[in-house]
């Protein structure tokens, strides 16, 4: 079979794909058009993202499509180390408990630590939004992705005069990694990422020679190394801010884009959250289910592995089809139903499981819940713009919305 992800109905509706494939027994098959394998029932997918001595990470973040030799060969000079979503044991052990010194991961401490630097970026987006009372603004750049990338950026202390460089090569990698640029734009992305990773080893260089004494995440991270290599090498805490400042953004970007496409296109909808904002984190929690930012993920496996059934060979490719997991009769009931009252809301597989179980997803649930409770509260009238067709950028991995142009409008509109 051919799963096509650039063309077609994968891009438009993803879903009629996914019940296909889960369908079709045994629910693994092999793509024939990007050589993989696609995983698809909900009991696979979490046993490959548990047992990482047969599904490793070794490749999850290299390019899914055949580069050119010019942007192949800008690509051999990006040496950077693997750690944490690139990295399999004892590199990964090492570099996740590194990242779990440095880096906020359990509510309380997202809350403590992020809460401030949420609220204060939250206010400050909302604030310009509600100021342009009667105007079609485009959500994407103005909320739904520029929030998650100022959050990070203040969470690992980049300066912000930085913030759209970093947006353009972090749009650039997810585009190189798993999208399918023509070979000219393949050059010019494989040289941005190559620009933003010396920035990386940049910054962690200068905050070293400055000394580490601040709560930014750089600096935690050089405390917890405490000189150390055998701890963490500093081209490695450059590693981990490179990784960070993608994964912290393009994925609760998306989050916060699905969320507010479900939130707006039922208008009651709107007003049912702002009514009540308690109901926000069943919600949220719909939402990643229903429209997951990653919706594919990729492993490589690591010995012959047989599952469901399926015999796949050692240095295979395997997609795990996030989407389709959730999306699975046999663990939700009417699946296509967006229920944010469904039971077992947490079951859905959107922030992976087991070991590499995503380490930023306490802080995307924070940002979304002050980001929407904030914004319903400052403008309940806000509704998408009268015939929005809703289109996804061309990736394997990151369902992204290209825009959501909504009108701001401070009163509810009758409907
Ligand atoms: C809605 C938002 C998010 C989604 C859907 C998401 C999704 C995921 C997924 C699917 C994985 C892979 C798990 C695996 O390989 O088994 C992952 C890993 C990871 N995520 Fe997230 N993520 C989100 C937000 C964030 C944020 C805000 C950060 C950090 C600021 C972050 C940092 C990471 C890191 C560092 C890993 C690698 C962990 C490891 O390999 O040990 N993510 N995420």
């Amino acid at each position: 079979m051919e799963l096509r992800p650039f063309t077609g109905t994968y891009l438009t509706d993803p879903a009629a794909v996914w019940h296909d494939l889960l369908r079709r027994d045994p629910g693994v098959h092999y793509a024939e058009d990007l050589g993989m394998w696609l995983i698809s029932r909900h009991e696979h997918v979490r046993e490959a993202f548990a047992d990482p001595e047969s599904f490793g990470n070794a490749l999850t973040l290299a390019p899914v499509y055949e580069m050119c030799p010019e942007a192949l060969e800008v690509l051999a000079r990006l040496d950077v180390p693997p750690t944490t979503a690139a990295a399999d044991a004892p590199v990964h052990t090492r570099t996740r408990r590194a990242l779990r010194a440095a880096f906020a991961a359990t509510a309380g401490r997202v809350e403590a630590w992020y809460g401030p630097i949420v609220r204060r970026r939250v206010e400050q987006l909302v604030s310009g939004l509600a100021r342009r009372r009667g105007e079609v603004v485009d959500l994407v750049p103005e909320f739904t992705a520029i929030l998650p990338l100022l959050v990070v950026v203040d969470i690992l202390g980049v300066p912000e005069r930085d913030v759209s460089r970093i947006r353009g090569w972090a749009d650039g990698q997810i585009a190189l990694v798993w999208g399918h640029p023509e070979p000219a734009e393949q050059v010019r992305l494989a040289r941005g990422l190559l620009e933003f990773w010396h920035y990386c080893q940049d910054l962690v260089a200068r905050r070293n020679a400055e000394g580490s004494g601040g709560d930014d995440f750089v600096s935690r991270a050089l405390r917890h190394r405490d000189g150390r290599d055998d701890v963490l090498t500093l081209t490695e805490v450059a590693s981990m801010a490179f990784n960070l400042l993608v994964a912290g953004h393009e994925t609760t970007a998306g989050l916060l884009a699905h969320a507010l496409d479900q939130a707006l296109s039922v208008p009651e909808r709107w007003r049912w959250l702002a009514a009540v904002p308690e109901r926000l984190p069943g919600f949220i929690e719909e939402v990643l289910r229903y429209g997951p930012a990653i919706d594919g993920w990729l492993r490589v496996t690591r010995r012959p592995v047989t599952i469901g059934g399926v015999a796949i060979p050692a240095g295979a490719r395997c997609l795990l089809l996030i989407g389709a997991a959730n999306r699975d009769p046999a663990v939700f009931t009417e699946p296509d139903r967006f229920d944010p009252a469904r039971p077992a809301l947490r079951d859905h597989l959107s922030f992976g499981h087991g070991p590499h179980f995503c380490i930023g997803a306490a802080l995307a649930r924070l940002e979304a819940d002050i980001a929407l409770r904030r914004l319903a509260e400052a403008i309940p009238g806000l509704r998408l713009a009268d015939g929005h067709v809703t289109a996804y950028k061309p990736n394997l991995a990151f369902r992204a919305h290209r825009m959501l142009p909504a009108v701001v409008d401070a009163d509810v509109r009758a409907v």
